[in-house]
């Protein structure tokens, strides 16, 4: 399978809503509210199997000193096999992120996925901070 992970908020809301079927958090939501959910964010990241929208991702930012990851989700038919993992990658090496000085994020049970990544548990969530994790990834 050649997946390739794209920059860009230029998407079909429709097959954003399919796909956020498969997050709990996000099952509920309405096309509107998609619409204007990718308006106003900094940077969305999608993953790609031909036409089809297969993974997500999207950053807030200042761009210099905080970013924050939401809404990453991967197609159960493509979990597993290295999706998640490309989207967070070319996250973290972005021109623009890899210099972030601190990411953020917050999840119920996906702990173990993104320490994959440098990201370290806290009480506020998972945090990787840029000073003890370098430019990305190992
Ligand atoms: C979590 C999620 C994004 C991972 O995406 P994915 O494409 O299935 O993950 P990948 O195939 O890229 O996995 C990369 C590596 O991380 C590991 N991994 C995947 N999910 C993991 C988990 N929950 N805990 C620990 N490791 C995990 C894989 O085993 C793989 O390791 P390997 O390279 O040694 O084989 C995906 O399962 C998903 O969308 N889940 C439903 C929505 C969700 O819960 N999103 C997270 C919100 S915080």
């Amino acid at each position: 399978m050649a997946v390739m992970i794209r920059e860009g908020q230029d998407l079909d809301i429709q097959q954003i809503q399919s796909l956020y079927h498969h997050a709990p958090w996000a099952k509920g939501r309405g096309l509107d509210g998609i619409k204007r959910m990718l308006e106003n964010t900094d940077y969305v990241f999608s993953a790609w199997d031909g036409p089809r929208l297969i993974g997500f991702a999207r950053i807030l930012t200042d761009r210099i000193y905080r970013a924050t990851l939401w809404d990453v989700v991967v197609h159960p038919d493509y979990q597993g096999q290295g999706v998640g993992e490309a989207l967070i990658k070319t996250i973290l090496s972005h021109p623009v992120l890899s210099k972030v000085q601190k990411f953020w994020l917050n999840t119920r049970d996906k702990q173990a996925f993104y320490e994959r990544f440098g990201f370290v548990r806290s009480d506020q969530g998972m945090v990787r901070d840029r000073a003890t994790k370098g430019d990305c990834c190992d």
